[in-house]
């Protein structure tokens, strides 16, 4: 069985994908990671070098190769923010994976972001900007209208992480899976 967390930037896909995998005693993979180590680049150099379509075209590549290679007993797979929210990607989660959307609210986000912005392209601010709280929540606001109802579709769980634990996200989910309440 494959698991995969998806969700907006900085809803904890990689922390809660390392408790669940704790967990369930399984092999986690964090898709950001392997895209790293692949290409032997950054995330932020991939996109400046490359740009963002050429970074979605390694991304699928990688969740391919990713899910050729699960084998036998469960695997995590933490994914990017984005992930789910191209089209081929999202096919490849539905299909092969019991896909968990980890949604937090506006505050959420900005909180765990504000100061966490550095290695996220998508993010793009100017940090001369006096107002950056505001513009940080802006643009999380429009990236997630643009997002939010593929991330829907594409997950069979929806869990609210506001306010929660890694862990306790983590322990949801394990519930979900034992119950078999998810694919
Ligand atoms: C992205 C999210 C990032 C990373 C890349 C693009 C996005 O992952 O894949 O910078 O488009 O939302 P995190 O969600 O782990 O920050």
């Amino acid at each position: 069985m494959v698991i995969s967390l998806i969700g907006f930037m900085g809803c904890g896909k990689s922390s809660v994908g390392k408790a669940l995998a704790g967990l369930l005693s399984c092999r986690l993979t964090d898709l950001d990671t392997y895209i790293e180590e692949k290409y032997g680049r950054t995330i932020p150099e991939i996109f400046s070098s490359d740009g963002e379509k050429a970074f979605r075209e390694m991304e699928k590549t990688a969740l391919s190769e990713i899910l050729d290679t699960t084998g036998d007993g469960t695997t995590v797979i933490s994914t990017g923010g984005g992930t789910a929210a191209t089209g081929e990607c999202a096919g490849l989660l539905k299909k092969n994976t019991m896909c968990i959307y980890l949604k937090a609210g506006i505050d959420t986000l900005v909180h765990n972001l504000e100061n966490d912005c550095g290695s996220r392209p998508m993010l793009h601010r100017d940090s001369s900007k006096d107002n950056d709280t505001e513009a940080l929540r802006q643009r999380i606001l429009e990236l997630m209208e643009l997002r939010e109802s593929a991330y829907c579709n594409t997950a069979e769980a929806i869990i609210m992480v506001d306010g929660k634990s890694f862990m306790e996200t983590a322990s949801e989910i394990r519930s979900l899976v034992e119950k078999g309440t998810a694919k």
